[in-house]
């Protein structure tokens, strides 16, 4: 390929990866896939924590999940919050207007994770069930005064 060419092909990347991060749509339904996911992820090790079976084979969503959430308050730029024209959210305002709280809460999941992974990789069914409900908990600590109902 010519160097003119690769060059604008370059630019035009940029451009896109620029017009993604600026969009309030898009960055919006990617934040609730990844969320649905996560909340899958969590669905299933809850249902491995019950049954009190081997965590081993969870230690991958446990990763996935830790991956997801990787400066996870980038994920609600300015203009993404629920009651924007167009834009189907539950971003609280609150995200905005206590953006303190917000990333403290965010933070706070991190070591939970890694417990929870720690866990998972132990093979301890009952060391797991308790780092689930404690991420559980870290879960909740956030969506009770930042997500809508
Ligand atoms: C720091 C805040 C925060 C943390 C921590 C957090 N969430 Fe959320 N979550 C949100 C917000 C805000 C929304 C609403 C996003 C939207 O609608 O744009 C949400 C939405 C969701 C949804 C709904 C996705 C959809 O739209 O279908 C699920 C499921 C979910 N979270 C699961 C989890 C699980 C499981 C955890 C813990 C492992 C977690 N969240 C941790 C803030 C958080």
């Amino acid at each position: 390929m010519s160097k003119p060419l690769l060059i604008g092909l370059g630019l035009l990347a940029l451009l896109g990866t620029a017009a993604a991060q600026t969009n309030p749509a898009q960055i919006v339904q990617e934040r609730r896939d990844g969320l649905r996911a996560v909340g899958a992820h969590m669905e299933a090790m809850a249902a491995i924590a019950r049954a009190g079976s081997d965590p081993r084979p969870a230690a991958e969503r446990v990763a996935a999940v830790q991956a997801f959430f990787v400066n996870f308050p980038d994920r609600f730029p300015a203009g993404t919050a629920r009651g924007t024209a167009g834009l189907d959210t539950r971003a609280l305002p609150e995200i905005w207007t206590d953006r303190a709280n917000f990333e403290r809460v965010a933070a706070a999941l991190g070591p939970r994770l890694e417990a929870l992974n720690t866990a998972a990789q132990s093979g301890d069914a009952r060391a797991f069930a308790a780092a689930v409900q404690a991420t559980g908990a870290a879960c909740g600590d956030c969506h009770r005064p930042f997500r809508a109902r």
